[in-house]
């Protein structure tokens, strides 16, 4: 989920980081001037990348959404919010220039993958750019988590407002998926630019 996301967006712009992923990648792209809106369940998780980083911060509730909590950076670049990704909306994290999805879309489960697009179409600014990580591997071997999303579902939930780029295919197999009983594993990487 990581790859070209460095080179999004001309400036200091707001990069939505969809669930943590490798800590230093976000504050990589906070070294390069973005803001990063992140969202995750686990408050454990929120707080070790705050510890792993000695970030400073602070937290406070969420008024809009009952129980959650926002944990932001003192410095104010890096804004986590610990609750499920659907009780978020533009109303209260407006809107994005770019998405960083890693472990997020392959992550949902299939029967909510339209909720979970249509929620993320509303975050987007037109212009921006939507970093896509999904992988490949044949699903008649293993079902998932992660699932495996063919490039005609990704067309057919993104394509009415994108257009879709595929950048690279890279084998990404191992040992855990020699496991899971397959015999390749890909992990593929697209751009998505919101036109409208
Ligand atoms: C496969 S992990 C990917 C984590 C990270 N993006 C990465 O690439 O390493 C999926 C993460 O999504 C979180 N998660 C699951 N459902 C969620 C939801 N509805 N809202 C927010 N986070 C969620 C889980 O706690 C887990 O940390």
């Amino acid at each position: 989920m990581l790859h070209e996301i460095y080179a999004f967006g001309s400036g200091p712009s707001r990069e939505p980081h969809i669930n943590l992923g490798p800590p230093s990648a976000v504050c990589r792209l906070v070294d390069m001037g973005h803001s990063v809106v992140g969202v995750e369940v686990s408050e454990q998780a929120l707080r070790e990348f705050f510890a792993e980083h000695s970030l400073p911060y602070h937290e406070e509730p969420v008024p809009e959404i009952s129980g959650a909590k926002k944990f932001q950076s003192t410095s104010g670049n890096v804004s986590l919010y610990c609750c499920s990704i659907y009780d978020l909306s533009s109303s209260i994290v407006g809107k994005f220039d770019g998405v960083w999805d890693r472990g997020a879309l392959v992550a949902v489960n299939p029967c909510d993958r339209e909720r979970y697009v249509s929620l993320m179409i509303t975050l987007m600014e037109k212009n921006s750019s939507y970093l896509l990580v999904t992988v490949s591997y044949d699903p008649n071997k293993h079902k998932g988590p992660p699932f495996y999303v063919p490039e005609s579902e990704i067309k057919s939930l993104f394509g009415n407002h994108c257009e879709i780029k595929c950048l690279q295919k890279v084998d990404d197999f191992s040992d855990r998926h020699r496991q899971w009983g397959l015999d390749y594993f890909l992990e593929v990487l697209y751009v998505l630019k919101f036109v409208a």
